[in-house]
Parts: C-alpha cells; sequence; structure tokens
C-alpha cells in the first residue's frame, strides 16, 4: 500500500467476532433451529461452522445469516483439525457441558498472543460438579450432574464467563459468576440465552446469577457489532487526519479508546447508528492502559501503538492481558519508530511520517495496525501474511479503498 491518504467516508461495521462464534457454540444448548443474523463474513465462521458440523449439526451460511440445526443428541467430542485452528473452538466445552454432561474439546489453536491457560474454565466447571482433566491434548469432562453454586473466577477471564454461563443455564440451581467478564459479547450471549429460556441476570456487571432451567429452545438472534473493528476505523480515522462514519458499533461499548481518541485531539460524535471520528491536525501522544472491559480492549493495543507510532509526542502503552503483544512493536521498528519495550511496557515516540517497509503480520490485530501505519508511511508498505487480518475483518482492503486508500491485495502470501 502507499501511504499519504486521508481516510473519508462511511464503513459499516458487521456482527462481532467475539460474539458470533460463542453465540453459534450456544446453538448446541438446545435441539432445532438457532438463526444468527449480521453474522460477519470473517474467515474464523465458517471454521467455527465446521466445529458444530463434526458434533453433528447442519449449519448453513447465507449472507449475513447462519442457521444452524442443532441435533437431539449432539457428540460430544470435538478432536477433529477445525477445532484446533480456532481459539474460540474451546467455547463448546460449556455447551457440552450443560447439555450433555460430558466434553471431550482438543485445546485450540488461535492468535499466537501469550498464554491461554484453561484453568479458570476447568475449575469453574468443577465447582459445579464435574471431573475435568487434560488427557492426550483434550480438555476432557464428564459430570453426573452440574449443580449451581458461587464460582469466584481470578481474573474476568471473557472465555471462562462464557463457558461457566452455558454450562451453568441447564445446571440444577443457582449459580453465582463473581468477578465475571464484563464485555458487550457476554452481554449478547447472557440475552441469547434468555430468549432461549435461560434465566440470567447481571450479564455485564461483575456478578452474574444464573438459575438453572430444564431445557431451552433455540431461538433467533442479531450479533452485537464488532466494537474492536469500530475501534479501529476509529483510529484509522485520526491516525489519516480523516473522517470516518462508523456505522453498526455502539460508541458506548468503545468508551475508554474513543475518550482516549479524543484526548489525542480527534472528535468524536455519536449517531444515530454509531459515530463520527474526524481529525484535522496530527494526533498528540497519550497513554494506553489495557484491562478487561470497560478498560482499553487488548484487542485494540496494536491499533493504539500504531496511532502511537504517528503521534506528536511519546506515548505509554501498559499491556496487561496478553503479555506477547509486543512482537507488533519490533514490525513497527522496521518502519523506522522510535520504540522501547520493557516487560508489559511498551513507550514510542511518534514521527510525522512513518519509513514504508516490508512487514509481518503476526495475529489479525497486529495486522490491521501496520496497515493502518502503512496508511502514514512515506512510500509502498508490503503487509505479509495478511490473511491473519481475513480472520478478524470482513472486506477490509475493500472498505480501505472505499475510504480512499491506495491498497491493493496479493494473495501470494495466503
Ligand atoms: C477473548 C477474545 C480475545 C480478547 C480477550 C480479552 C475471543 C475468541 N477472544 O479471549 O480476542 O483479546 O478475550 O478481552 O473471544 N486466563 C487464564 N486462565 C484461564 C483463562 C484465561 O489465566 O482459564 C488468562 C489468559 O492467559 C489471559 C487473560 O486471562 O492472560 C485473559 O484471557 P481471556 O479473557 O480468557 O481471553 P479469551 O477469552 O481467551
Amino acid at each position: 500500500m502507499t501511504g499519504g491518504a486521508r481516510l473519508a467516508g462511511d464503513v459499516y461495521v458487521a456482527g462481532a467476532k467475539n460474539s458470533v462464534l460463542k453465540l453459534m457454540a450456544a446453538s448446541l444448548l438446545a435441539e432445532g433451529t438457532t438463526v444468527l443474523t449480521n453474522c460477519p463474513a470473517i474467515q474464523d465462521l465458517p471454521l467455527m461452522a465446521d466445529v458444530l458440523r463434526g458434533l453433528g449439526s447442519v449449519v448453513t451460511v447465507e449472507g449475513d445469516r447462519v442457521t444452524i440445526e442443532t441435533p437431539a443428541e449432539p457428540s460430544h467430542i470435538a478432536d477433529f483439525p477445525a477445532v484446533s485452528k480456532l481459539r474460540a473452538s474451546v467455547a463448546v466445552l460449556g455447551p457440552l457441558m450443560g447439555r450433555l454432561k460430558r466434553a471431550r474439546v482438543a485445546l485450540p489453536g488461535g492468535d499466537a498472543i501469550g498464554s491461554r491457560p484453561l484453568d479458570m474454565h476447568q475449575n469453574g466447571l468443577r465447582a459445579l460438579g464435574a471431573r475435568m482433566e487434560i488427557e492426550h491434548g483434550q480438555v476432557v469432562g464428564e459430570a453426573d450432574r452440574l449443580r449451581g453454586t458461587t464460582i469466584f473466577l481470578d481474573f474476568p477471564s471473557h472465555g471462562a464467563t462464557e463457558n461457566l454461563l452455558m454450562a451453568a443455564v441447564l445446571a440444577e440451581g443457582t449459580t453465582v459468576i463473581d468477578n465475571a467478564a464484563r464485555e458487550p459479547e457476554i452481554v449478547d450471549l447472557a440475552t441469547m440465552l434468555n430468549q432461549m429460556g435461560a434465566k440470567v441476570t447481571g450479564a455485564g456487571t461483575s456478578t452474574i446469577t444464573i438459575e438453572g432451567v430444564d431445557r431451552l429452545s433455540p431461538t433467533t438472534h442479531r450479533t452485537v457489532g464488532d466494537r474492536v473493528v469500530g475501534g479501529t476505523w476509529a483510529y484509522a480515522a485520526a491516525m489519516t487526519r480523516g473522517r470516518i462514519a462508523i456505522h453498526g458499533v455502539d460508541p458506548q461499548h468503545l468508551a475508554t479508546p474513543l475518550e482516549r481518541l479524543e484526548r489525542a485531539g480527534a472528535t468524536v460524535t455519536p449517531t444515530e447508528d454509531g459515530f463520527i471520528v474526524e481529525a484535522t491536525e496530527r494526533a498528540r501522544g497519550v497513554d494506553f492502559i489495557t484491562l478487561p472491559y470497560p478498560g482499553f480492549p487488548t484487542d485494540l493495543q496494536p491499533i493504539a501503538l500504531a496511532l502511537a507510532a504517528v503521534a506528536d509526542g511519546t506515548s505509554m502503552l501498559t499491556e496487561n492481558v496478553f503479555e506477547a503483544r509486543f512482537r507488533f512493536v519490533e514490525e513497527l521498528a522496521r518502519m523506522g519508530v522510535d520504540a522501547q519495550t520493557d516487560g508489559h511496557h511498551a513507550s514510542l515516540r511518534g514521527r510525522e511520517q512513518l519509513s514504508s517497509a516490508q512487514v509481518w503480520a503476526t495475529d489479525i490485530r497486529a495486522g490491521a495496525g501496520l496497515v493502518l501505519a502503512g496508511l502514514v508511511a512515506d512510500g509502498v508498505t508490503v503487509v505479509n501474511d495478511s490473511w491473519h487480518i481475513d480472520r478478524g475483518y470482513p472486506e477490509f482492503v475493500a472498505d480501505l479503498v472505499s475510504l480512499g486508500a491506495k491498497v491493493e491485495r496479493h494473495t501470494t502470501d495466503s
């Protein structure tokens, strides 16, 4: 891509990757036809469809609509290749334990962004009465019955909260998840579960209460907009001194990242179906601290670093969620960024214009961050391994072109 363009125009953001994959897993909780709409055209979605097919579901993807026919008796064994290809496949553990009281799920793959243990998932299920082991690279769970209890999470893990929620909806009695994750995707999942007949209260707060029910019925549900994709476009507008109207994302779901953006000098205006970000001056350096929601999302960390790379002054970023994400800083350094990293901290002094280079995407968000950096570089930047981006951003290149970026896609690296 060739840097220099000011991005301007409209982007329409689809449903959230980190929601839809879990909503698909939740379909396992009820026999019959589940319909999900506003689904994003990302590569992880057909992979999750394959995971469900491997368990006996019939899955059809048509445009933004995913239809899942869940059998009366799904398989409890998920150990086929699709499972190891995506991290979110571990989200079938909770529904399988809830519905079948047994599960055998291969340990998942996903982004190389740091160690991702499953201890909180397993300990929570143990507290509900299950026997949980890791055997031959699989998480194996078995229970005679699941009984509600209070589960305290050491850290508000997104994935553990979802799995425990999906197991507890069919447990006997009342489960309380304390120190639960509060992300909008958790609220989305709880909303869908309640539409299915579950009794979940408190989603979006640190204490979620679940009254178990005997059975659930399938439903139709619209996936919440992707705040990470929306946040990426917001930062792209600020980095290129542009103006982007972002549709389909609730700005309240991005309160912290948008507050940082305003501090950097951009203007944020809410609209009926999203918000507009506009910047006329070079961004000022600001500090970022990643934290569980409602803190600054770790998934926007590379995007924040890309902004810092072109901001006026020094920015300090503290990463508190995934430790290995600073590999991205090494790629930014290829583009002439003056950066220091030390454990959980990165300090960057921005340059008004970056130096174009060959760079390598190491995960979804790092890939997007490098593309944004290339938009503010002096010549032609080549982002290798850009297939990572397709796992989380539908139509990324088409959207960039429609906003005026000079970017093209070569398929040699996928
Ligand atoms: C999800 C998102 C990911 C996002 C992350 C944090 C999906 C598919 N992925 O990942 O994009 O960056 O939330 O918002 O939805 N941990 C443990 N033990 C556990 C579980 C987690 O130690 O049992 C640790 C992890 O190593 C990590 C931290 O807790 O350091 C956060 O992980 P978690 O919130 O569980 O993230 P994921 O659900 O894996």
